[in-house]
């Protein structure tokens, strides 16, 4: 049998309503929740992760509900070290036709001096807290919180117990973002290597982006063998947030020659998703964001308007129907040439000749140096005078 970190399928772990909702400010109510919940689903999301059921009442429901109306995925709860909490967890997520319950402990040093515990004695509560989710729910997520900045050699300690107490898949994170992406595949293929029993659980990667690095750390560990990427849309979480799904999944659709992975989600579906969590969240997304910004299938510049208009791959590395997109957007600006605008003009309604558009392009210029984007309008404006309508 082959194992899990030899297969060609990477599981998406989708984190946005409890990893992407911890962002200050991006509190979503019940019903987005339950929205967004669906449309993960219905795009192919192998594990939702639908929120923390011991933080609130709220939560609870929100991921109670969740599960109760799952279709495809897997719905997961996260839940500490601790009994209360992950019994708490087993209630929300049980009516799921597929449970999982993810319960964690920070390993690193600075992490275990916050509850003050010995390297035995957390070691300890981890073989009893895994044992404790594994008896209710058979499909148990362990992560060692801060993983990156963990001893190694307790680190595979740690690991080996939770796998030993029942955990089915291994969660590493990198949860300040601290790692890079070398050390991000090496960490995952020494611990497989390593750890008794490994090669019985899916490694899953959790990375964080603090120093920008957090898709090319997914990517990397994946690499390593990494199974199952944590990612949020539109990257939302803590701090500078969180692996963003759609850059993943992308990057393993463009560049499956060199990433040879393939995921279940169904691209078309990003962009969608990407605008109902950024206005349920409250979180605008950059303009230059990857993938899902403004601008990502946007053109100003007269040589690569030009260049997209004779052929669109000058420019884009990707369809934009590949992401649910309609169309690229030729913006006209100041930068634009005269190859663009003549093409905004037919899609206007406008043909014309070679001299009429000399004359129109010397005063779409000087349009354009006044303003930063010249609408549909005002292009209809300054042509309407002196061109007739096809
Ligand atoms: O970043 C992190 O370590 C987490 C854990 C709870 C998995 O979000
Ligand atoms: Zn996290």
């Amino acid at each position: 049998m082959t194992h899990a970190s030899e297969q060609d399928r990477v599981l998406i772990f989708d984190t946005t309503l409890r990893d992407g909702e911890q962002s200050p400010g991006a509190t979503m109510t019940h019903t987005e929740k339950l929205e967004i919940a669906g449309l993960l689903d219905e795009m192919g999301v192998d594990i939702i992760e639908a929120g923390f059921p011991i933080a609130s009442e709220g939560d609870f429901k929100a991921v109670s509900e969740i599960a109760a109306n799952s279709k495809n995925s897997v719905i997961c709860g996260l839940a500490r070290a601790s009994f209360t909490d992950i019994d708490r967890c087993w209630e929300a997520v049980k009516s799921a036709g597929k449970p999982r319950i993810h319960t964690f402990i920070g390993t690193s040093p600075l992490h275990r001096a916050i509850p003050n515990l010995s390297m035995d004695e957390m070691a300890q509560k981890i073989h009893e807290t895994v044992s404790h989710a594994r008896n209710l729910c058979d499909n148990v997520q362990w992560s060692p919180m801060d993983a990156t900045r963990t001893e190694w050699d307790y680190l595979c300690r740690t690991v080996e117990i939770a796998i030993k107490a029942g955990a089915t898949t291994i969660n590493v994170p990198d949860t300040v973002g601290y790692t890079a992406p070398e050390e991000s595949a090496s960490l995952i293929r020494r611990l497989i290597e390593t750890v008794p029993g490994a090669d019985e659980v899916i490694f899953a990667t959790h990375c964080h982006n603090d120093l920008g690095m957090a898709t090319a750390n997914a990517l990397a560990a994946v690499a390593g063998g990494a199974r199952q990427i944590e990612c949020t849309v539109n990257g939302l979480g803590e701090r500078a947030g969180n692996t963003a799904l759609e850059e993943v999944v992308m990057a393993l659709k463009v560049r499956h020659d060199i990433l040879p992975w393939t995921t279940g989600v169904d691209s078309s579906k990003i962009m969608h998703i990407s605008r109902r969590v950024s206005t349920v969240s409250g979180f605008p997304v950059q303009f230059n964001k990857a993938i899902v910004g403004k601008n990502a299938f946007a053109h100003e510049s007269g040589i690569h308007q030009d260049g997209m208009l004779k052929n669109a791959e000058t420019f884009e590395i990707m369809r934009p129907e590949d992401v649910g997109l309609a169309a690229s957007n030729l913006v006209m600006g100041k930068h634009s040439g005269r190859a663009a605008l003549r093409d905004k003009l037919k899609h206007l309604g406008y043909e014309i000749g070679d001299n009429q558009l000399k004359d129109v392009f010397v005063r779409f210029k000087a349009l354009a140096d006044r303003k930063k984007e010249v609408y549909d309008d005002d292009i209809v404006a300054l042509v309407g005078d002196t061109v007739d309508p096809a």
